[in-house]
């Protein structure tokens, strides 16, 4: 039986990379789900299509999670189109290293907008329209707790997103809402590809300290994700899961 049946989801950062494995695992379980796109509109378009073909229900929805019209505009995009909002996956993120003599505001602000500000403006539209059995997934990462050299920045920001969860999941609670995220480790993107980090010594590293011994897939993070937002995670609320091959 399809684990979200009638439900409907908002992803960020759909179009590509991890965010698109999320959209469609969650449409192959029966969720109606909002694609959100910032820049690439024929990535989203392709996740749609796929989707639609796999005989789901999904619509491509541009906005920049950092501003709050759009953000706004993402989450009534998913009212106005399915009629309620019963999960959302804030995936969104951009992430560069800088070691701490590089580190700019223009660096530091890029990062906070997208990855915290970003989540939380995107949150704060949601919650006012998920009710009781509502689930919020946040993508973060592994970099929170094994604090890699030159991730400074991008660390910080995920180190905020585990500690939002763990506080939004105590304000939402009594409204019967969950809260968790998942955590991946060094996972095959458009991302990563094109920040250079798939072939570098830093895939090599990451492999050599993955206990599994291999980097991750899209996949191996959607099936996580869609497990937190389903039911079956019912009692699951304030979780940061690491899903990394153990690697932490
Ligand atoms: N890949 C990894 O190794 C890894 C490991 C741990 C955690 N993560 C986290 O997983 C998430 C996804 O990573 P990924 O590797 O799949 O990234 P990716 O391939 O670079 O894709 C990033 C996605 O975020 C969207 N995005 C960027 N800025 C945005 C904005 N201002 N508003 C709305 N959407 C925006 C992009 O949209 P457009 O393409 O339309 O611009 C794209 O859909 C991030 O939060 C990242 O920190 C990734």
């Amino acid at each position: 039986m399809s684990k979200l049946a009638g439900k409907v989801a908002v992803v960020t950062g759909a179009s590509k990379g991890i965010g698109a494995a999320i959209a469609k695992s969650l449409a192959a379980q029966g969720a109606s789900v909002v694609v959100n796109y910032a820049s690439s509109k024929a990535g989203a378009d392709d996740v749609v299509a796929a989707i639609t073909a796999a005989g789901g229900k999904a619509v491509a929805v541009a906005g920049d999670v950092s501003k709050a019209a759009d953000a706004k505009g993402i989450v009534d995009a998913a009212v106005e189109t399915y009629g309620r909002l019963d999960i959302l996956v804030n995936n969104s993120g951009v992430y560069g290293f800088s070691p701490i003599e590089e580190i700019t505001e223009e660096h530091f602000h890029k990062h906070f907008n997208v990855n915290v500000l970003g989540l939380l403006l995107v949150t704060q539209a949601a919650v006012k329209h998920l009710g009781e059995g509502g689930s919020i997934v946040n993508v973060s990462s592994v970099v929170s707790r094994i604090t890699p050299p030159g991730s400074a920045v991008y660390t910080a920001t995920k180190g905020a997103v585990d500690g939002i969860t763990g506080v939004l999941a105590k304000e939402l609670g009594p409204r019967k809402i969950r809260v968790n995220s998942v955590n991946p480790g060094m996972v095959a993107t458009e991302g990563t590809h094109s920040a250079g980090f798939i072939g570098s010594d830093l895939e090599t590293w990451a492999v050599s300290t993955t206990p599994l011994g291999r980097i991750g897939q899209p996949d191996d993070i959607a099936e996580v994700v869609t497990f937190l937002a389903s039911d079956e995670a019912r009692w699951l609320t304030g979780e940061s899961l690491i899903a990394s091959g153990g690697a932490r």
